[in-house]
């Protein structure tokens, strides 16, 4: 049987795009902007997806398309068959279930505000509603129908489900934010929330350096799915006649832009009916923080539940055009490693999410705990994982990978690429883990 592969090129970038946008944008990006200063924020946000996020998206890309199969096989078998490599691809494989563990459970979420947004039934009673269903039973049956729909385009494979569902979805996703935002920015009072997004606040960045520099790396990482060897997987689908930069950056650009669109929507809304960030949003305030927050706006606005059903229908395709990329990870593995069908591969494995996804949907503290520093965690190691392969296991093949289907320009850069990919990212990434796990220990280096 031959391998998949994408009919388009622009299916390719539209599918990376769908997976890299998603609840990391318009969920944890917002909220972690709240926490971080804003403005501080976005800049070094910003800064880290250009100098660290596009060149460790290449790095992903190149073990892909060179190894043509999933994060396990491709570290094990370019390796020349080490056991070890091997099980640096596995816990990307096994990262991507966890992932799904507790990404579906806020889809879950996001399914069921955009099905209530059609009668405004938690309208009144914004912060209520969210405790009555961020976990337990409600949250467990919402956590299946969103993993269901999930299952549903990953069956359908690379070209049938995955291409053609993230060809409609991700114009849809671009064409609502705009219209979205071109109307929060007009509300009265969107003015401070604005302000607070862009207006760069130098005092707050020098006081919390350290403490921003972090969260928005990790931030950084999620965004661009890296970590996990999703755009390992998806550029395994991909042919010789890509330009693998060009293609980079594409997908890192269309990212950061919707990431910025949704923070355009979200803090005008925001300022706009709370006043200030007080309360649950300037806290981090927990997962439910945005959902609390939006549907207070929504309930105080004209058109209000429109607004909603729009808001939410956005946001429930974005977490779905993610999710398929989660769960085709493990779904890749077990068809090239295993011999398995694709449908019995996606079966076994959403049944496996399902158990471990309701224990997140049950447990609060088992949720916050996953979805956040365990992510980070996971994300960090693993993005170093595969760094390091590219740059001193392949080293001079991975260069030659980077320069198939580039223009002469864009191979000049290629050796400046595989340094940064030797040393400078691997360093930086070694530090934030260490960070990240002293943080966990409890330990404070500064306070
Ligand atoms: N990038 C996705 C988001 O921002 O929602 C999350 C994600 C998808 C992370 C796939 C990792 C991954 F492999």
């Amino acid at each position: 049987m031959t391998r998949e592969s994408w009919a388009t090129r622009l299916g390719f970038i539209l599918a990376a795009v769908g997976s890299a946008v998603g609840l990391g944008n318009l969920w944890r990006f917002p909220w972690m902007t709240a926490e971080n200063g804003g403005s501080a924020f976005l800049v070094v946000y910003l800064a880290i997806i250009l100098l660290i996020g596009v060149p460790g998206l290449l790095a992903e890309f190149v073990i892909g398309r060179r190894s043509q199969r999933n994060p396990a096989g491709a570290l094990y078998r370019l390796s020349d068959g080490s056991k070890s490599w091997g099980a640096v691809g596995l816990f990307g494989v096994v990262t991507g279930v966890v992932l799904l563990s507790f990404y579906s459970v806020v889809g879950g979420w996001i399914l069921r505000y955009f099905l209530a947004s059609f009668t405004g039934s938690y309208f009144g009673s914004a912060g209520p509603y969210f405790e009555a269903i961020g976990f337990g039973l409600p949250a467990v049956g919402f956590h299946v129908a969103f993993l269901a729909l999930t299952a549903l385009v990953v069956v359908g494979g690379v070209r049938d489900g995955i291409e053609t569902a993230t060809r409609v979805m991700m114009p849809a996703i671009v064409v609502l934010l705009l219209a979205l935002a071109g109307w929060a920015v007009t509300r009265p009072g969107a003015g401070a929330g604005l302000a607070f997004y862009l207006e760069f606040d130098a005092a707050y960045l020098r006081a919390n350096v350290l403490d921003v520099v972090g969260a928005a790396a990790g931030q950084a990482l999620f965004t661009l799915s890296l970590g996990v060897g999703t755009m390992i997987t998806y550029a395994s689908y991909l042919g010789d006649d890509h330009n693998l930069a060009f293609d980079g950056s594409a997908i890192a650009m269309l990212n950061t832009g919707v990431g910025v669109l949704a923070g355009l929507v979200v803090f005008p809304l925001l300022f706009a009916t709370v006043g200030e960030l007080t309360g649950p949003a300037a806290q981090g305030g927990g997962p439910g923080a945005l959902f609390v927050s939006l549907a207070g706006a929504f309930s105080q606005v004209p058109f209000g539940r429109v607004l909603a059903v729009l808001f939410f229908g956005v946001v429930a395709l974005a977490a779905l055009s993610s999710s398929i990329s989660m769960l085709e990870i493990p779904v890749a593995y077990l068809v090239d490693e295993h011999g398995f069908e694709r449908r019995t591969a996606t079966g076994a494995l959403a049944g496996l999410v399902l158990f471990t996804g309701s224990a997140n949907a049950l447990a609060p503290g088992l949720f916050t705990f996953v979805s956040g520093p365990l992510v980070d965690l996971m994300l960090t190691a693993g993005l170093t994982g595969f760094l390091l392969f590219a740059g001193w296991v392949l080293g001079p093949d991975a260069l030659a990978e980077f320069s198939t289907g580039a223009g002469r320009r864009v191979r000049s850069v290629g050796p400046a690429w595989l340094w940064s990919v030797r040393t400078v990212l691997p360093l930086f990434l070694l530090a934030t883990l260490l960070a990240n796990l002293l943080a966990l220990a409890g330990v404070t280096l500064w306070s």
